[in-house]
């Protein structure tokens, strides 16, 4: 938006000096998980525009360049403003905690972008750079929590439907992926971890183990080990991300894992590697997909049946079953 139009988005093809957005992740916090081209591009910005707290987090990076400090809720004005300086010729860096694209300043900015008919052909150049995202750096200081299926919901209700964010609870609670809740609780939104519980509890057992990282690799940074049970007692605030494991995470040592599967594949208690019973090194399990379709198909049960004992949709079963055998054994 110019000084001049008011409007909410500014008008397509009025730039006349080229300039340029970098949609910068900061990492966690501390300048040692700053990327070296996150430093060189706040160095290359005429202009540096975040929400007060990053802000406060690379001040001393900030020498010479204007600041532009916007309340949490003002997004889309940040955006905007970015886009009005990069129309006049200047290097905006839009920053943001973590990952620009993780919840970030990315979406609001191409949001913007495109509705001032901006292309990647257009004469202001978006860069985005990388940054450490708080899933990341706080499984970090659990322990390896998400070596294996992962997804992250969160749990902030201002932009998406309850409904929405409760049907994800439910949907990666019952497949069993280890979940990472971003923005679990605030001053005022203080129930919405208490439902998310309620959720996984249909699905998951109450000892399931829960990290509660704060303020990562920040100074107040602490990590809290809890059950999924236990999780809404925790100290849970803006400025932490609630790591729920699946059904094999377990809690040893201080330290969250959650195995990959090794041991189930591999004997390596003497010492070296064995491939157990029926399994090849190297190869797709005997349960994997082929082993999977080849036992559905001898075991005489109908797709209603298998359906139970997999937890699958029968109509999944029956169309994998009519594939595997209607095209000469060998699956799509
Ligand atoms: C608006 S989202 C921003 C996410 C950010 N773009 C990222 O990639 O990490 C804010 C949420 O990120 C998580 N978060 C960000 N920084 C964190 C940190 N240092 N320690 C723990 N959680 C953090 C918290 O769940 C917080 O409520």
């Amino acid at each position: 938006m110019t000084q001049e139009n008011s409007s909410a988005f500014p008008e397509a093809g009025t730039c006349r000096t080229a300039g340029k957005i970098m949609l910068v992740g900061l990492g966690p916090g501390g300048h040692d998980h700053l990327t070296a081209r996150a430093r060189g591009a706040i160095a290359e910005a005429d202009t540096v525009i975040g929400y007060v707290t990053y802000i406060r987090l690379i001040q001393d990076l900030l020498e010479g360049k204007e600041v532009i400090k916007k309340p949490m809720s003002e997004e889309l004005d940040r955006a905007v403003e970015a886009y009005d300086l990069a129309r006049r010729g200047k290097k905006v860096a839009l920053v943001s905690s973590g990952d620009a694209g993780v919840y970030g300043m990315a979406g609001p900015a191409f949001e913007v972008l495109f509705q001032s008919g901006w292309t990647p052909g257009s004469d202001i150049q978006v860069e985005i750079v990388p940054g450490a995202s708080a899933i990341n750096t706080c499984a970090s200081l659990a322990g390896a929590p998400l070596t294996h299926d992962f997804c992250a919901i969160s749990l902030s209700d201002l932009l998406t439907p309850w409904p929405t964010i409760a049907r994800r609870l439910d949907a990666a609670a019952y497949a069993d992926f280890v979940v990472a809740l971003y923005n679990p609780k605030s001053g005022r939104r203080v129930r919405h971890i208490q439902e998310a519980r309620r959720i996984f509890l249909r699905h998951r057992d109450p000892e399931t183990p829960v990290a509660i990282v704060k303020s990562a690799f920040r100074p107040k940074q602490r990590v809290e080990f809890m059950t999924l049970d236990t999780m809404p007692d925790a100290d849970i605030g803006m400025l932490s991300t609630v790591l729920i494991g699946n059904s094999n995470t377990y809690v040893k040592n201080g330290l969250m894992i959650t195995p990959r599967g090794y041991t189930n594949k591999y004997a390596i208690e003497s010492g070296h590697r064995a491939a157990r019973g029926a399994e090849k090194a190297g190869r797709s399990l005997s349960t994997g997909l082929d082993g999977w379709l080849e036992a559905i198909r001898t075991s005489g049960k109908t797709p209603a049946e298998l359906a139970g004992i997999y937890r699958l949709p029968e109509d999944y079963i029956a169309a994998a079953l009519e594939a595997f055998t209607g095209a000469g054994e060998t699956p799509e």
